[in-house]
Order: structure tokens, then C-alpha cells, then sequence
């Protein structure tokens, strides 16, 4: 009888497939060690890492090692509600100290950006006495009730799992490249604002300055000035989610820095963990301290361990070396996408802030994209796609990669395109 031979990658796989519920969406990538753009999986196969856990790597895996071990040490968790410990304070006086403008802000800590939309929206909702919120045309802000609800893609994120949570309305978001202006959107908030939701009953908006999830689709650089004047007119508070292009994904610590808009209230999360579970909400303090004790909070929210890395990680991500390598990473890969879409990919987009960078193919639909995903994986290469129409090919790779890495991760890119169109 043939002995069966797996290798441990399909082992894995297949055990994921008996325990591990569907909804939740996976490559085949079975990883066993991770160290700065680099991951090796469980057959010891090296990849250059284009994603980072998700935009969570932005340090580089490995980076806050040093301090979660100090903290580990240390003490685990305590519940901030029950006995206060300075790594929460701390991590709140450095999103104070990289706060996008003059306010003097507070700080709420939670453990995901989905928690932390949901709870900007209530301190919102309680700081202006309103109950609506406006989301955008192509926004991703979560896959928790409130959150779903802003969110803009129906399939994965909607179907079915209704009702989903009210007073949430929708206007629409610059796409220059499919055809919508920042005049077309600032007509549809306008028109949003007469037909169906009234000014003064508005608590807030919610925008990415670059939208992730939607297609790294960025804001062009009158809008978010244009919508702040909009919010100040009719006292409705903006709220900045700076989940995934937060944290120096962009070059400085938080996008809107590129906008000169100072936000009310700004959502962060993904790589501010550096590798653990945080998220958080800033804003103007009086607007923070709008909500009694005990109406904000949690169990694990602002967990030590998880703060300690923080603390690393907005140090590094403040400093003009972390910024100036950023732009230099952001510079060489536009370049080489430049190059791709006169090439290789004609009629499709290249775009993004900083290092925060993707290609947008010209097919709306998710084939291509895939493809290339794909491709990429066999290749070495661990790659995203993301986008309504799931054709947007997106780089969040972690800003510690070394030149050669960089060099390598852009020839495998480019090979990975040729495979997918070849096929
Ligand atoms: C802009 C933005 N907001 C919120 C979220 C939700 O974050 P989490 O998955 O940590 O709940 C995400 C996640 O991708 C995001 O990109």
C-alpha cells in the first residue's frame, strides 16, 4: 500500500480545514518564523513579505520583541479598570505627542480598529447629542455590527448577516481613475445632506484618507479639507480611520498629515500593536471626555503586553529616519509599478501615498489579481490583492526591508505578472 506523503504545509492545511470555520479567509501560507520582510513556513520556504500580516508589520516582524519580552516579564494583564499600569499611559501620550495638529487630546485604547470605529462613533453620538453617521463609497471600517454597516462591499462582508445597525448613511467617495471627482463627491454629500439625513442630525463622518480595503483608493488633496469644512458648518465631528494607513504607512506617523486637516477624532490599530492586538481612538479631550466612566472600555483593551510594544513602535515610527526611509521605499517601488503598468499592465492605475502603493489592473474583476497573488506565493513572494472589484494588487510591505529584499520582492512582482497574463 502507497505511504502517503504530505508535506507539512498540506498537513496544516487540512487540519485548518476540519477545525477551523470557512468564513474565515486563508491562503495556503503555513507560516513557521517571521523576521523583518522576511517569513519562512512550516516546509522552510523563504518569502519576501509584500503584506505584512495585513498592514500590521509596518516596524517589521521581529521589531518589538525586546520590549514585549521586558513587559512579558514584567505582568500580563491586569484590566486597566481594575488596576491602571503606565504602558497604557504611555501609549496615550505618544498618539497625543504624534496627534495630526494643535488640540490637546485623550486617548481610548480597545484591541481592534473595529472596536475602535465603533467606539469613536459613541463618543461621537455622545459628544454631539446626534445619532447619524455618514460613511463613504468604497470605506472598509470592520466586520462588527456597527462597523459592517459603514463598511461598503456587500460580498464578503454583508450578506446575510443583517440586520445590520441603523442610522448610517452613505455618500459617495473620490475615484478619479473610475470616473468620480472630488466635486462629484462633495455634490453627493451635499445632495446626502438635503435628502436624506438632515445636517443637524449627524454625529459624525467617517473617512480613510486612503481607503485599504476599498483599493487603495486615496483621497484626492482638496477633499478632506473640503469635507472638514463641510463638518465644521453644521458642527458634525470627522472621524480620521487611520487602521491600515496609519502608523507610517504613508511616510509621517498618520496620512491626513498630507492633507494639513486636523481631524476630531482619529482611529488607530493594525501596526500599532507592532504584531499584538491594539487599537485605539484620539481626539480633542473635551470631545474624549463627552462619555462618564465606565461607558468606555474593556476587558483586554490597552493589554500591557500590547502596549509595551506600542510604546516601540510610535518611538520608531516618529523618528525623520523612519519617515525618510518610508518615502525612499515608496519611491523605488512607484517606480517599478510605473514601469509595470506601461508594459505590462496597459490601462491600469498605479497609486498611493508614500510607501502605502498598488496597481489597480484594468479589468474589474478579481481573475487577474488572483492570478497574480498566486503566482506571486510559488514564487517566494507574499502578496495582496484588494479592491470592490478585487483587482487591486497592494503593498503594505514592512518599511524595515532592506534594499536587496526590496529588489528581489519587485523581480518576483514582476515575474508573478507574467505568469498570471502568460496563463
Ligand atoms: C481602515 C480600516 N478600518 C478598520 C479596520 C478593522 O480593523 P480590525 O480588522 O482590526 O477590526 C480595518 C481592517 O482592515 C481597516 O483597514
Amino acid at each position: 500500500m502507497a505511504v502517503e506523503q504530505r508535506t507539512e504545509s498540506e498537513r496544516v492545511v487540512a487540519a485548518r480545514e476540519q477545525h477551523v470555520a470557512r468564513g474565515v479567509a486563508t491562503t495556503p501560507l503555513v507560516v513557521a518564523r517571521a523576521e523583518g520582510a522576511r517569513i519562512w513556513d512550516v516546509d522552510g520556504r523563504e518569502y519576501v513579505d509584500f503584506a505584512g500580516g495585513l498592514g500590521c508589520q509596518n516596524t517589521g516582524h521581529g521589531f518589538a520583541t525586546a520590549a514585549i519580552h521586558e513587559q512579558v516579564d514584567r505582568y500580563l494583564h491586569q484590566c486597566f479598570m481594575v488596576g491602571m499600569y503606565e504602558p497604557y499611559i504611555d501609549v496615550c501620550r505618544l498618539l497625543g505627542e504624534t496627534w495630526p495638529g494643535g488640540a490637546e487630546t485623550k486617548s481610548l485604547l480597545v484591541n481592534s480598529g473595529a472596536e475602535a470605529v465603533e467606539n469613536a462613533v459613541k463618543i461621537a453620538r455622545v459628544a454631539t447629542g446626534r445619532t447619524a453617521v455618514i460613511a463613504f463609497d468604497h470605506a472598509f471600517h470592520g466586520r462588527t455590527n456597527l462597523t459592517m454597516a459603514l463598511t461598503s462591499k456587500v460580498v464578503p462582508y454583508k450578506r446575510g448577516f443583517g440586520p445590520l445597525a441603523p442610522e448610517v448613511y452613505r455618500a459617495p467617495a473620490p475615484y478619479p481613475y473610475r470616473g468620480v471627482s472630488s466635486d462629484d463627491a462633495i455634490r453627493g454629500l451635499e445632495l446626502l445632506l438635503k435628502q436624506d439625513v438632515a445636517p443637524e442630525s449627524v454625529a459624525c463622518v467617517v473617512l480613510e484618507p486612503v481607503q485599504g480595503e476599498g483599493g487603495f483608493i486615496v483621497m484626492p488633496d482638496d477633499f478632506p479639507r473640503r469635507l472638514a469644512e463641510i463638518c465644521e458648518r453644521h458642527g458634525i465631528l470627522y472621524v480620521d480611520d487611520e487602521v491600515q494607513s496609519g502608523v507610517g504607512r504613508t511616510g509621517p506617523v498618520w496620512a491626513i498629515e498630507h492633507y494639513g486637516v486636523e481631524p476630531d477624532l482619529l482611529v488607530s490599530g493594525k501596526s500599532l500593536g507592532g504584531g499584538l492586538p491594539l487599537a485605539g481612538v484620539t481626539g480633542r479631550a473635551e470631545l474624549m471626555d463627552s462619555v462618564p466612566p465606565g461607558g468606555l472600555g474593556g476587558t483586554f483593551g490597552g493589554n500591557p503586553v500590547a502596549c509595551a510594544a506600542a510604546t516601540a513602535v510610535l518611538e520608531e515610527v516618529r523618528t525623520p529616519a523612519f519617515r525618510s526611509r518610508a518615502e525612499a521605499i515608496g519611491k523605488t517601488v512607484r517606480e517599478r509599478l510605473d514601469d509595470f503598468a506601461t508594459d505590462r499592465c496597459k490601462g491600469s492605475e498605479v497609486r498611493g501615498l508614500g510607501p502605502m502603493l498598488a496597481l489597480e489592473l484594468a479589468e474589474p474583476t478579481p481573475e487577474l489579481a488572483s492570478a497574480v497573488t498566486a503566482a506571486a506565493r510559488r514564487r517566494g513572494l507574499i502578496l495582496l490583492s484588494c479592491g470592490i472589484y478585487g483587482n487591486v494588487i497592494r503593498i503594505l510591505v514592512p518599511l524595515s526591508i532592506s534594499d536587496g529584499e526590496l529588489t528581489r520582492g519587485l523581480e518576483l512582482l514582476e515575474e508573478s505578472l507574467g505568469d498570471a497574463r502568460a496563463a
